[in-house]
């Protein structure tokens, strides 16, 4: 069921100035930081507990919870990661670029209430014009007093600094992000411990928290938690912004209300995604970001919610919906993300710096017509010695969870289209028609 609840975080972006700060202190901004400011820290923290706010960067973890796990010392640091490099992932480079003030105020009022004194913005460094819209908001919100010393006259202080990444996905998992961040290789630490919140940046507890969760914060705090709560079902509060993407009539972004909009709501309704392109039938689709298991047509009744979308074997992770429809090649979709991550592992653990390459070359040679029938049992275990067992969610060999991402799309494709895995072998080469939207 679509429901017609009005927006959260994209609110202002109608507004071809949404941008700036004349919009955005005339659509209610900093009222928030300023309710903020009124209250005592624990009573910011006890509204953001009360609105269950799932973080927005894949994991889902409540923000609330998260904030309460700091290690206590005297020096506390706040980090927003605004890296989102996955392919058909793009809902904080929009936000970023189109409503940088909400993700700032969002971070002052995060760092009144734990603590800190220090913030930093992580940016994705190819987002060029939002960087420098993320950097003139920073700069606008300084000469507003919203930043710097005694912050609307109050006795709170920030500094917020945003910082440009060199455009590595990895950087994107967050103790890679501190360690990049930090001036070193991007490479992700040995957990434990599994939470900056106990060390963090420069060996500090640190919150590491996802540009759309900061986004979420003026709002719970002008409306209260509990009005926040009362939107969506379950632990699946408020609402999300999803990144609808492939073979679909109208991609784009969509913010609608968590658990009560369903996959068929988001891919078919004239409002949002408009039906599968071309009126072909839906073969597939991935419900939360490339690293997530394949959902199927079966599963378009679902709602867009944490708990039931992770029980039916997969996630909502980074909030991207991609489509395939009927003339996808399950091999080359399988193998085009496959070699991303190919790409983009660090190197550190062997299961996923040599298995993303063996799993990139056998599928490259499969759709190449190349194949051989063994090369089935091959990839799977080649991705079984990435996560053992391929369960859900995947158990790990590896320092962090890009490894066992790269088994999602092979066992998908796999278990679900075995047949035509195999066709490629028996006919030399891929049989589906050639068609100009094939090769996603
Ligand atoms: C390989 C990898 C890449 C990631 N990329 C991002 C990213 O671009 N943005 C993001 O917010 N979280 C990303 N994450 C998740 C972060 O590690 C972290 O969980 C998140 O930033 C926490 O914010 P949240 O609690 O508000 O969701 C990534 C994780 C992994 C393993
Ligand atoms: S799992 Fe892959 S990306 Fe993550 S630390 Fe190990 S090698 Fe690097």
């Amino acid at each position: 069921m679509l429901t017609d609840r009005a927006p959260i975080v994209s609110a202002r972006l109608g507004h071809e100035d949404s941008h700036t700060l004349e919009r955005y202190l005339a659509t209610g901004g900093y009222e928030g930081l300023r309710k903020a400011l009124s209250m005592t820290p624990e009573q910011v923290h006890e509204e953001v507990n009360a609105a269950s706010l799932l973080g927005r960067g894949g994991a889902g973890f409540p923000a609330g919870r998260k904030w309460s796990m700091l290690r206590k010392a005297s020096t506390t640091y706040l980090v927003v990661n605004g890296d989102e490099s996955e392919p058909a992932t793009f809902k904080d480079h929009l936000l970023i670029e189109r409503d940088p003030h909400q993700i700032v105020e969002g971070t002052i009022i995060t760092a009144y209430a734990i603590g800190a004194a220090q913030a930093f913005i992580f940016c994705r460094g190819e987002f060029a014009l939002g960087l420098e819209r993320l950097t003139q908001a920073v700069n606008d919100a300084y000469a507003h007093g919203a930043l710097g010393p005694s912050i609307l006259g109050s006795d709170f202080s920030l500094d917020l600094v945003v910082h440009p990444g060199a455009g590595a996905y990895i950087c994107g998992e967050e103790t890679a992000l501190l360690e990049s961040l930090e001036g070193k290789r991007g490479f992700p630490r040995i957990k434990p411990p599994y939470f900056p919140a106990a060390i963090g940046l420069y060996g500090e507890p640190t919150v590491v928290n996802n540009v759309e969760t900061m986004s979420n914060i003026p709002w719970i705090v002008r409306n209260g938690g509990a009005a926040f709560a009362a939107l969506g079902q379950g632990s699946s509060t408020g609402t999300r912004l999803f990144a609808l993407s492939g073979h679909v009539e109208r991609p784009g972004w969509y913010e609608t209300e968590m658990s009560k909009t369903t996959f068929r709501d988001l891919i078919y309704d004239p409002k949002l995604g408009g039906g599968v392109r071309r009126g072909r039938a839906l073969k597939a689709f991935i419900p939360g970001g490339v690293s997530a298991p394949w959902f199927f047509p079966e599963h378009l009744d679902m709602g867009l919610d944490q708990d039931a979308v992770g029980k039916a074997g997969s996630m909502l992770g980074s909030g991207s919906v991609v489509v395939m429809d009927e003339t996808t090649c399950a091999v080359r979709a399988a193998w085009r993300i496959s070699r991303f991550f190919h790409r983009e592992s660090c190197g550190q653990c062997t299961p996923c710096r040599e298995g993303a390459g063996w799993i990139d070359k056998i599928l490259r040679r499969i759709e190449d017509g190349l194949g051989r029938e063994e090369d089935l049992d091959l990839l799977l275990d080649a991705c079984d010695n990435i996560a053992p067992g391929l369960t859900w969610p995947p158990r790990q060999t590896t320092i962090c969870v890009l490894g066992p991402s790269i088994p999602s799309s092979i066992v998908s494709g796999i278990h679900q289209f075995r047949d035509e895995f195999l066709l490629h072998v028996k006919e030399g080469g891929c049989p589906m028609p050639p068609d100009e939207v094939r090769h996603v």
